[in-house]
């Protein structure tokens, strides 16, 4: 039998379906009704009965009331590093002192997470999806990258395909540890066997594109070879200084560039004048003391923007969309609107889902009932946790 749920006493609904002079297709006093999981249809509670009337004659239909509060998409967090052992907290209080964040401690986290049984990053990788869901991110990515041996990082994406469908290859976080001094041997192992390996497990392939990670030209065969074996590419770049990472990106049709802290009027440019995603990730900034990057420079440059965690133990140990929501708002020039569409449609445009991110009628009914009347509260109330209802095609969770 066919489950419809009306969502009712919605105070504010917003459905990114792009109406006149409002990108984030806004409804007041709206209702929602969702039919199999789906969006069926969106719009002014006055004309709820008749939209199910006629889109749900045969259905048994669940009135809900959320009592006045706002509803938005569930949060798409299109950047995280969720499989790995153990933590980094001491570099971070080092770093709080003045050390700066180099990636060599990613070998650090490497080191842990070889030593960590299935089960044990099985059961993490558990408790950090609970941990998203609980604030309200319903799509998420998962990137491997701290095994870095063949087996391993195979063994980290399967994982990552159990809780997910949005698996990145990131054989190219850095070189370990034992292939100090013979580079061209890890490349050579990260294009080959490796990328067979993980491959079956994979949707994208992502490099570090960095001082102290991989160079633009290392980087630009590791993005060649993971197409070729049709895993399309996504980036780190310019997250610790001024590089090619942004130029790559585009030249590679990446799907999104990440961080994007340091970028030259070139960089914006380019990014402008292409499909690529600036993806933002202000946890970052956050706990290494660089600057937040200037989403409003990309914003009125016209480039498309997303908002992720990059949830990992090195640079941002939080899986916080809300967090990321209120730091852009506050510190890189968005307004509460275009950072929460930013968290939705825009990371559902960086993994080039259409499926997700937004609540017209055919997306997967993935949204978030806030404990407040509008979305802007998640920025004008820092650090509350304002998630009250979370729902994955139509399932509270
Ligand atoms: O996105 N930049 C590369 N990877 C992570 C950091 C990983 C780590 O330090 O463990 C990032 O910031
Ligand atoms: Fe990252």
């Amino acid at each position: 039998m066919t489950a419809a749920l009306l969502l009712t006493g919605i105070a504010e609904l917003t459905t990114n379906t792009p109406a006149p002079g409002d990108p984030t297709g806004t409804i007041t006093d709206a209702a929602l009704l969702l039919v199999d999981g789906v969006v069926a249809w969106a719009g002014p509670e006055g004309d709820a009965d008749a939209a199910v009337a006629a889109r749900a004659a045969f259905a048994d239909t669940t009135v809900h009331d959320v009592g006045g509060r706002a509803v938005i998409p569930g949060f798409v967090d299109a950047h995280t590093h969720l499989v790995f052992g153990g933590d980094r907290a001491d570099e971070f209080e080092a770093r709080m002192s003045g050390t700066p964040y180099t990636a060599g401690g990613i070998r650090r986290t490497v080191a842990a997470t070889r030593a960590a049984t299935e089960d044990e990053l099985r059961a993490r990788l558990a408790g950090f999806v609970a941990e998203l869901h609980r604030q309200g991110t319903t799509t998420f990515e998962v990137k491997t990258g701290y095994d870095l041996t063949v087996d391993g990082e195979a063994r980290l994406a399967r994982l990552a395909a159990e809780v997910t469908g949005e698996v990145t290859f990131l054989g190219a976080h850095v070189v370990p540890a034992e292939f100090t001094g013979d580079r061209e041997a890890y490349l050579d192992l990260v294009c080959g066997p490796m990328l067979d390996a993980v491959r079956p497990h994979a949707r994208w392939i992502d490099v570090f594109c960095e001082e102290g990670a991989f160079t633009p030209e290392e980087t630009r065969r590791i993005l060649r070879a993971g197409t070729a074996a049709g895993l399309p590419a996504r980036l780190h770049g310019n997250q610790l200084g001024y590089g090619a990472g942004v130029r790559l990106a585009v030249e590679a049709g990446a799907a999104s560039v990440d961080h994007c802290t340091y970028l030259s009027d070139d960089d914006v440019a380019a990014l402008a004048g292409s499909e690529v995603v600036a993806t933002l990730l202000p946890g970052v900034e956050f706990s290494t003391r660089h600057p937040y990057p200037d989403a409003r420079r990309l914003l009125d440059a016209g480039v498309t923007v997303a908002l992720a965690s990059d949830c990992n133990p090195g640079t941002s140990f939080t899986s916080s969309m809300p967090l990321m929501i209120a730091l852009a708002v506050r510190e890189m020039g968005m307004t509460p609107a275009e950072a929460v569409h930013a968290a939705t449609a825009g990371g559902a445009r960086a993994l080039r889902r259409s499926d997700v991110g937004h609540l017209g009628a055919g997306a997967r009914a993935d949204l978030v009932v806030l404990d407040a009347p509008t979305r802007v509260h998640l920025a004008y109330r820092p650090g509350v946790p304002l998630v009250r209802e979370v729902y994955v095609a139509g399932a509270p969770v």
